[in-house]
């Protein structure tokens, strides 16, 4: 397998990848990124890759693992990078929905523009598969369960960028046959994340330097959360799915209160002599939904795939990594 990661050095490309080095099943790994949310030290002391600068210097290269530090919004790059390349798993995103309330056309840019990009270069390379990351964001506000049957209004530009390239996914596997996976991820926590605003990320950090850990509201928010080794597994499944368009919801199905969540994190921090955890309760935020979580059937079902990190685990994890 040969496979072209976009945003491979964020959170989730770079756990992508130190899962996929394993397989071997998989011979290339081609990793293209801007840097603007991560850079190298996202990577494991022991992976072995080729480093290209910029796109200019790229050429033909015999490493299993190619990085290239470049932005998707270079049409020319995208077509020359998805030559020969069996999967495409697009990851590069402005995934903040609050930056893209404050900058609309910039998460319009990177999430639409340049994603299209892709997209179309993977239509005209013939790749075998094109999978996009999305998010529950496309239903806005609608009651949870969310599940892959339920109408989608987005209300965040984020939401409407996703939901944008979930259509040219559906109109590119009806038009022109190319076979595309849609996975709307839940709350995505674990190692790598330093450079995320997500809760999970937040609370450990806040905690880790003797700061509040802040509330917004009365904690009974609920959220999915899922572990990213999770969600490495279930992005190499659909890969090699044979469905010719693939919508799945990939998260744990179980919901957990922010009050669990701080208390599972207060106990777990104990081992690390961490007692005295100060906790704040504030404002709710304007726009946060109070309940959220996924039916994971159809991807457990079509998929074979299953969560199987539990979150005292998962947390256990991260936490470590932080403190290392
Ligand atoms: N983390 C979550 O909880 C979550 C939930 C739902 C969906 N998603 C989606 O999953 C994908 C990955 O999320 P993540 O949490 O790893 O985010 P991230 O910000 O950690 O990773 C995105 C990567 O893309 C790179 N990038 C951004 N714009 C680029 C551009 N124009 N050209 C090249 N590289 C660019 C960044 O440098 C970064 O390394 C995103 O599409 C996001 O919307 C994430």
């Amino acid at each position: 397998m040969k496979i072209l990661i976009t945003g491979g050095l964020g959170f989730i490309g770079s756990n992508l990848l130190n899962n996929l080095v394993k397989k071997k099943t998989v011979q290339k790994i081609i990793i293209i990124d801007n840097f603007s949310k991560s850079d190298l030290s996202n990577l494991n002391k022991d992976i072995k890759f080729k480093y290209y600068a910029s796109s200019k210097s790229y050429g033909q290269s015999r490493s299993r693992i190619d990085i290239i530090r470049a932005d998707t919004n270079d049409w020319k790059l995208a077509i020359k990078l998805t030559k020969g390349i069996d999967y495409v798993v697009h990851l590069a995103a402005e995934s903040g929905v609050d930056i893209s309330i404050k900058k609309p056309q910039e998460a319009f840019d990177i999430n639409v523009k340049s994603t299209f990009n892709y997209i179309e270069a993977s239509r005209i390379n013939k790749v075998k598969r094109f999978l996009f990351a999305s998010s529950c964001a496309v239903f806005g506000d609608i009651k949870p369960p969310h599940h892959e049957n339920l109408p989608r209004k987005p209300i965040s530009p984020y939401g409407s960028s996703k939901l944008s390239i979930e259509t040219f996914c559906e109109t590119y596997n009806n038009v022109f046959k190319l076979n595309t996976t849609i996975l709307r991820f839940s709350n995505v926590y674990g190692n790598f994340s330093k450079h995320k605003e997500s809760v999970v990320s937040k609370f450990i950090k806040n905690i880790i330097n003797n700061k509040s850990v802040v509330i917004n509201g009365d904690g009974k928010i609920t959220r999915d959360y899922i572990h990213v080794d999770d969600i490495c597994n279930a992005i190499y499944k659909c890969l090699k799915l044979k469905k010719s368009l693939q919508v799945y919801h990939v998260a744990t199905g179980k919901e957990t209160s922010l009050n669990v969540l701080v208390s599972d994190l207060k106990k777990l921090f104990l081992k690390y002599n961490k007692k005295d955890i100060s906790i704040k309760y504030t404002k709710e935020r304007v726009g946060d939904m109070k309940k959220n979580y996924s039916i994971v059937s159809k991807i457990e079902k079509e998929a074979n795939w299953k969560s199987k990190v539990s979150l005292q685990k998962g947390l256990e994890k991260t936490i470590k990594w932080y403190l290392n």
